[in-house]
């Protein structure tokens, strides 16, 4: 008989090894490798294994006809929006996101909401017992709605139970990590049973038509713990983030077979669970600390929707012989760009000083259209001089300096008009884009180096900070 080997397998990314190591060679994690029986597949000589004969299945055209992938509204609005409309009948969903983000909240909202349309809902849980939810669901008033309860963690019983009755339009598995199945021998959360489970629950999913809902655990680093294969093998990731401190949550596709990625939906935590919050501007912007120095308003756009957003920065001089340069929403390299176009072109030297740059409310950009927001925050922090609290400010900067327009022009300047700013700094528009109807006065800018003189112009401290621009002119 063949000796079977041990199989060690990295908990991060699924990769398998035959003998223990510190480190994963694959991902490069530490610490990573369990020993794991890998049932099945592996320890059985293929010599032993029933022979099966293939059985013909018909193939079809492309052009039969399907019915187009019917969508059920959850009817939390900022769900759909992320989903792309709705739940796809027999479509899988993995939500992940750090512990008490609110993922369970979310979830055990939704299905409320379908239920009580009358869509037949499960809500199973892994982690806490029915009379936990049952208390969460009254806590947010959303006792009375008919889900149906149950805290398992047998796959196969929960497949036996979903068969039985009329076909469920929605089942949350709230964390897949505590899903164990008879077919694999490994612990609950180990990467083999985690894989096996889900594989048995996105095939209950695709054969019987239900939406199915997976909730994944995050490890420390931001990944969904467990193998990446599960995200392969569902068809939609959704990623729930926020700042712990903070009341927003963000809810983002990170993949979706049947919709948009670049959609957010926005809620806020409450007393009450999580509300919506259809106009994301208004929050981000509520607590604006009107003319201080260092703060601008950036129009963004995420996905089809247009959100105003507060870029704080801080440029204090520094005592360490490497200066810090410290970001959070924002790509880091994005700011080092940024800076050393300020620093060639510009004449504004930051080499002696920290640097720290924020999104204010936990939003994450991640286009190039806050390049001038973020250089006019910069430069305002340097000088001391504040910008114009009526001021929206957008547009990419390019290495020469250059100021280069970006894209949905006209629905930014909207959004801006809608909540009472006057005017906007922004790239020099191109062919007549009808951004003036918005009735904003524009400023157009072609060059980093006229948003610089504009803002240095009105330092507070014109004799310290002229003299040190002229120093650095020279320089
Ligand atoms: P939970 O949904 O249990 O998080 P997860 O499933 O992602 O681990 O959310 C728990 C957090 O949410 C907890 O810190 C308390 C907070 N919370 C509220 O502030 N209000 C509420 O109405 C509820 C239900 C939770
Ligand atoms: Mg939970």
């Amino acid at each position: 008989m063949a000796k079977v080997l041990p199989s060690f397998v990295c908990q991060n990314c699924g990769a398998a090894y035959n003998r223990w190591q510190g480190k994963c060679e694959s991902c490069g994690e530490w610490n990573t490798l369990v020993e794991e029986n890998a049932a099945g597949a592996a320890s059985v000589p293929s010599s032993l294994r029933p022979k099966r004969k293939g059985r013909a299945f018909t193939l079809e055209s492309l052009t039969g006809d399907t019915q187009d992938a019917p969508r059920t509204p959850s009817g939390v609005a900022e769900l759909d929006r992320v989903t792309g409309g709705g739940f796809v009948r027999g479509s899988v969903l993995l939500l992940g996101g750090d512990p008490g983000i609110g993922k369970s909240t979310l979830l055990i909202q939704a299905t409320a909401r379908m239920a009580r349309l009358k869509h037949r809902s499960i809500y199973i849980s892994g982690e806490e017992a029915v009379a936990q939810v049952r208390l969460r669901a009254e806590r947010l008033g959303l006792a009375k709605s008919p889900v149906e309860l149950a805290a398992e963690t047998s796959v196969e019983d929960i497949i036996a139970t979903l068969s039985q009755g009329p076909r469920p339009v929605l089942v949350v598995i709230d964390s897949i990590q505590t899903m164990w199945t008879d077919t694999v021998d490994s612990a609950p959360g180990t990467v083999t049973q985690v894989r096996a489970s889900a594989q048995a629950l996105i095939r209950y999913a695709k054969t019987s038509g239900a939406t199915l809902i997976l909730v994944g655990h995050v490890t420390k680093d931001g990944q969904i713990a467990g193998p990446r294969v599960v995200e392969h093998m569902v068809d939609a990731v959704l990623s729930f983030e926020g700042e712990g401190s903070q009341q927003f949550r963000i809810l983002r596709a990170v993949k979706n077979r049947f919709g948009p990625t670049d959609e957010i939906g926005v809620f806020e935590m409450t007393g009450l669970g999580l509300r919506e919050v259809p106009n994301p501007s208004e929050l981000f912007l509520s607590e604006r600390d009107l003319g201080t120095p260092g703060t601008a308003v950036f129009a963004g756009i995420e996905g089809t929707r247009p959100v105003l957003v507060e870029l704080q920065a801080l440029v204090a001089p520094t005592a360490l012989g490497t200066p810090r340069r410290a970001v959070v929403g924002w790509d880091p390299s994005r700011l080092s760009m940024v800076l050393a176009v300020l620093e060639a072109h510009c004449g504004v030297k930051l080499s002696g000083h920290d640097v720290y740059l924020n999104v204010a409310g936990g939003l994450r950009i991640n286009e190039p259209a806050a390049d001038m927001a973020a250089a006019a925050a910069l430069v305002s922090s340097l000088v001391g001089a504040p910008l114009p609290a009526d001021g929206v400010f957008f547009g990419e900067v390019s290495l020469s300096g250059a100021v280069r327009p970006v894209a949905q022009m006209p629905a930014r300047l909207k959004e801006a008009a809608k909540l009472g700013f006057k005017r906007a700094i922004m790239p020099e528009q191109t062919r007549g884009d009808g951004g003036g109807d918005a009735g904003l006065v524009l400023n157009a800018v072609g060059s980093l180096t006229e948003l610089v003189a504009e803002i240095a112009a009105k330092g507070k401290k014109p004799r310290d900070n002229e003299a040190q621009l002229r120093r650095q002119d020279r320089g």
